[in-house]
């Protein structure tokens, strides 16, 4: 979008989190809060990002990179103070330049919430739109204040608030989109005349209402939005509805869930229809499945990890950087890691793949057909050749590669025979 910047607000420690990292790195799935913001504002269409820091703004730095510009808060005043310090960027001085204030502890609100207050405060040229909910329990956000004829004249934070505005249900979210020219000026007229004796941004709501500006605003319906997360409680509730969010897109593109509450699905996964997902199954970032295969119960398939159709990976088993090809099975108590595993391969219940030597992590290829006996440990790198077997309790050290329909026996294993056909 044209003429349009956004500033997220990242500097605060989140004390009410009881840790030693800044709260908006805390992760919701694989990707810290702040993360889940900064990729909706840039999916609502604003490219020109910058991010407050302040409490340890080098790890915040190094998470945000060169997606957005960070800008550092020295002293932490306040909401209203944290915008300011983006009050010369030239992206900000053009003629008609807007502003769109987020704060980093607000991972639900979504791309579509955004865009809609983008169009609604471009339609309408008020000199700020705000997003507001209405909830039976505002509990610890400030409360939006109108006058008789319901036009917004200020925000009033639970500590300064009085009984009567303790009362009202309508909350500010806290995105804003504001004229920016008019935001800076409102802005300077601020004072930390508060509870917490802070520069709070909302402050700017009255004085634009003073100066006969107009302060529009769009409600959203969807409660689980606006939750800000300032505490662990709060940052489990927010995982709860984000999980519950994946989850129906993921059973709307045809996968039946058995059991939504044990079942956790990164949002970078993909996965084919008719797929079964049994209970207490654990699906990391970045893994492909594909069609009608059958998944759990208790199975974790980690990061970059790509399953063919028709595969069953059965309960207790564990794989990671590795793929399987179609019709292949590992169906019970099993690791395989860094393994490339080709079509109807049959894994044995207990085979355990050792990728890990102490220093590196070596690759292991399982060719089509092949038949991995129960308990057999794969002593990476190796190979096991088409059609081979494994007998049970094998143990097949490290490059000593068995050959296409091979079967080998035993501690370290040996060719036992060769199996005849192709
Ligand atoms: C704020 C709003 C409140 C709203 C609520 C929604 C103000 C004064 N209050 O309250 O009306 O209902 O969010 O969740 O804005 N930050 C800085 N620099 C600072 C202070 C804060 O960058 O000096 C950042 C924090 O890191 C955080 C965000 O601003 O990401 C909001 O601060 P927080 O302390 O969480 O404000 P709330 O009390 O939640
Ligand atoms: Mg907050």
């Amino acid at each position: 979008m044209k003429n349009i910047s956004a500033v997220i607000l990242a500097a605060g420690e989140g004390t009410r989190m009881n840790s030693n990292y800044p709260k908006i790195l805390h992760k919701l799935g694989s990707k810290p809060m702040l993360g889940h913001v900064m990729d909706n504002v840039q999916i609502a269409g604003v490219k020109d990002i910058f991010v407050i820091t302040g409490y340890k703004s080098e790890l915040v730095e190094n998470f945000v990179a060169d997606k957005a510009s960070c800008v550092p808060q020295k002293k932490l005043l306040g909401t209203g103070d944290a915008v300011w310090q983006i009050k010369d960027k030239p992206s900000l001085n053009q003629k008609n330049a807007r502003l769109l204030v987020i704060y980093g502890d607000t991972p639900l609100i979504t791309s579509s919430t955004i865009k809609k207050l983008l169009q609604k405060h471009m339609e309408t040229e008020a000199s700020c739109t705000l997003l507001t909910v209405t909830t039976k329990d505002p509990t610890g956000y400030g409360r939006v204040v109108r006058n008789d004829g319901g036009t917004v004249v200020k925000i009033v934070e639970e500590q300064d608030a009085t009984v009567f505005e303790r009362a009202i249900e309508e909350i500010n979210v806290g995105v804003y989109v504001f004229k920016a020219e008019e935001l800076f000026t409102a802005i300077k007229k601020i004072k930390p005349d508060n509870a917490k004796r802070e520069y709070y941004l909302t402050d700017v709501i009255e004085v634009l209402n003073k100066q006969n500006l107009l302060v529009n605003s769009v409600e959203t319906q969807d409660h689980d939005e606006i939750l800000g997360v300032n505490s662990r409680q709060g940052l489990a509730r927010a995982y709860a509805i984000y999980k519950m969010r994946i989850l129906e897109d993921i059973v709307a593109a045809g996968v039946t869930v058995l059991d939504p509450q044990t079942t956790f699905i990164d949002e970078k996964v993909k996965i084919g229809r008719d797929t079964v997902i049994y209970p207490y199954t654990v699906i990391e970032c970045d893994v492909v499945i594909g069609e009608n295969c059958s998944i759990g119960p208790f199975c974790r398939i980690r990061s970059g990890c790509d399953i063919g159709n028709n595969v069953c990976l059965g309960n207790f088993v564990e794989i990671n950087r590795s793929s399987v090809g179609v019709f292949s099975r590992i169906k019970h108590q099993s690791y395989i890691g860094d393994t490339t595993i080709e079509e109807n391969v049959n894994i044995g219940a207990g085979t355990i793949v050792a990728n890990y030597d102490g220093k590196n992590k070596n690759k292991t290829i399982i060719k089509s057909g092949a038949f991995i006996g129960t308990g057999t440990i794969l002593v990476a790198p190796v190979k096991i050749g088409k059609g081979a077997m494994t007998g049970a309790g094998a143990v097949v050290t490290k490059n000593k590669d068995v050959p296409d329909k091979a079967v080998v026996v035993g501690v370290p294993a040996k060719i036992f025979k060769k199996q005849k056909g192709k």
